[in-house]
């Protein structure tokens, strides 16, 4: 009678949880990557069909496992009906294979980005970046997970074996309407997920385990932990490795922020317990918390009908079973070697204050970067190729904002006057910056890519926020320099490159004529200098790169570029 009992119990309790088995996204282990993006059916709940989209599948795409220093040659094959792009979100790329919004991949179309990988060991994924519909082909299901190992990585006595004691851990929530659709730009995302898979369950061995975790979600902050508090092991953050395991029972990780976790099963052979969101625990001011602004009556439409606010969300079930063959079982003390980018060595500053638009109507935005809108033609900044720079970020808003940078890795210098917490004092591309006038600075060096004509993004990284505009972006450019070798324009400087219109000369002693051409070569103005060193050129109004052609009296020539922004 009493196992009768203990049965019919289990059958209940297996019915009212009705778990589903977590999927584990394939991996691309190839250089040569190919992605279709299509349009699919997902049941998130049996029955249930839920138009969706994926990469080489119905939803999510697969993991791409890329080797530091291997040459990969990616096609993005766009089979929806929309147009898109494919960032590579993290990665040291190009702006040409970065895939920003400027990227664009026509329906029926494909994209062929070819690069170097540089950047070290760490979590990065991918995800379509087109401006206004960015939120809608991600939440739609478009993301995939992307890692980078390297030598440095394979030297570390730790989980590298995909699908057996390295897991992704790709956190989402979505809304669908009555008729089981997605929502886009909702307040109403009620289904919480991890890889796609709702109420989702896994076995994991008895030993240490790696969880590569994303927040993938449009706009929710995720509390990362366990039901039972167990510790954790943060050995990594968006962009590589730390110099050593940080110990916590909690890591808060902002849509788009990764974290490399390790947790050690080694004693939990039989245990079941549950990964968590504790959104409960969230202060007030951010999205997923009781109270999404900094005070209450800062408030979002519609917001607290989701049971999700505030809420402590069960996210996947995880039976420890059997070890496997060679586990490992203990977690290494330092990890990867880290150098700090020298505040010293910073040649400029720059603010970026985020503000809340004068149309708004409540915490939900549209939201301003430096008093702008995102504008499609405009860059806000240029760097310098080479260049380290401190940004400077201001919240003058309610909510907190995570801040997306493209391009860089940078180092948080400090958080409202601090530094870091260790968890984070490694390689970040996303940084929370909370609300009511909190500060972040960061360091970062622009290196190895430079174009006048693509330009790299910033933004904030919930993604209704960016849709609506909370994003710039900024050009890299190369300082080009008069031929050295030449002895004749050896005194000339021309500056400042590049300029917002006016261009001084200096040092014409030799020269008899400046001419301006326009990139295409056609002749727009000359200058013929007569005794004087020294010439004012007012470039042609509209922005863009121009050629400057110095002419010297015995006739020789030297070309320099200006770039007119
Ligand atoms: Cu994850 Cu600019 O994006
Ligand atoms: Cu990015
Ligand atoms: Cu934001």
């Amino acid at each position: 009678m009493k196992k009768l009992f203990f049965f019919i119990f289990i059958g209940a309790v297996t019915s009212l949880v009705a778990q589903n088995p977590l999927f584990i996204p394939p991996t691309i282990t190839s250089t040569t990557i190919n992605l279709v993006l299509d349009t699919g059916t997902t049941q998130f709940y049996p029955g249930r069909d839920t138009k969706t989209m994926g990469a080489n599948g119905t939803l999510l795409g697969p993991t791409i496992i890329m080797d530091k220093n291997s040459f990969v040659d990616i096609t993005v094959d766009n089979q929806l009906s929309d147009t898109t792009t494919m960032h590579w979100h993290g990665m040291h790329v190009s702006p040409e294979n970065d895939g920003g919004p400027h990227t664009k991949i026509a329906p029926g179309e494909s994209w062929n980005p070819q690069f170097t990988v540089m950047d070290n060991a760490g979590t990065f994924w991918y995800h379509p970046h087109l401006h206004h519909k960015t939120d809608k082909h991600v939440s739609k299901g478009i993301a995939g997970m992307l890692l980078v190992r390297d030598t440095e990585e394979a030297n570390l006595n730790i989980p590298l074996t995909y699908g057996i004691d390295e897991f992704p851990i790709i956190f989402q929530t979505k809304g669908l309407d009555s008729l089981n659709q997605i929502e886009v730009h909702t307040e109403m995302d009620t289904m919480a997920m991890i890889n796609g898979t709702v109420n989702a369950a896994v076995d994991f061995p008895a030993q240490v385990v790696r969880l590569r975790v994303l927040n993938g979600a449009s706009q929710r902050i995720m509390e990362f932990g366990f039901s039972d508090n167990r510790n954790f092991n943060i050995i990594g953050t968006d962009g590589g490795l730390l110099p050593a395991p940080v110990n916590k029972t909690r890591c808060r990780l902002a849509p788009g922020q990764r974290a490399d976790i390790l947790v050690d099963l080694s004693a939990s052979l039989g245990q079941d317990f549950k990964l968590m969101s504790f959104g409960s625990e969230l202060p007030n001011g951010h999205y997923g918390a009781t109270t999404p602004g900094m005070q209450v009556w800062q408030l979002i439409d519609g917001y607290p009908d989701n049971p999700l606010n505030g809420s402590d969300i069960e996210l996947l079930d995880i039976n420890v079973v059997a070890q496997t063959a060679n586990p490992i079982l203990t977690v290494p003390a330092t990890l990867a070697t880290l150098i700090p980018l020298d505040e010293n060595t910073a040649t400029v500053t720059r603010e970026i204050t985020f503000t809340v638009s004068p149309t708004a109507t409540d915490l939900s935005g549209p939201f301003l970067m430096n008093g702008e809108t995102f504008i499609h033609h405009h860059v806000n900044d240029t760097v310098q190729l080479g260049a380290t720079e401190i940004w400077s970020l201001t919240n003058q808003t309610g909510i907190a904002h995570p801040f997306h940078i493209h391009d860089v890795q940078f180092q948080i210098l400090t958080m409202n006057g601090q530094s870091p917490p260790a968890e984070l004092a490694g390689w970040n591309d996303v940084v929370l910056v909370k609300g009511n006038f909190s500060n972040v600075r960061f360091i970062a060096k622009f290196e190895d890519f430079a174009s006048d004509t693509v330009p790299y993004m910033y933004h904030c990284h919930m993604l209704p926020h960016e849709d609506m505009g909370m994003m710039g972006q900024f050009i890299v450019v190369q300082a080009v320099g008069i031929d050295e070798a030449s002895d004749t324009f050896k005194k000339v400087s021309i500056y400042p490159n590049p300029t917002e219109g006016d261009v001084s000369i200096e040092g014409l002693e030799n020269v008899k004529t400046i001419n301006v051409f326009s990139i295409e070569g056609k002749l727009l103005l000359t200058e013929n200098v007569n005794q004087t060193t020294t010439s004012k050129i007012k470039m042609p109004k509209a922005k863009g790169t121009y050629l400057l052609e110095l002419i010297s009296k015995k006739g020789e020539k030297t070309t320099q570029k200006i770039i007119h922004y």
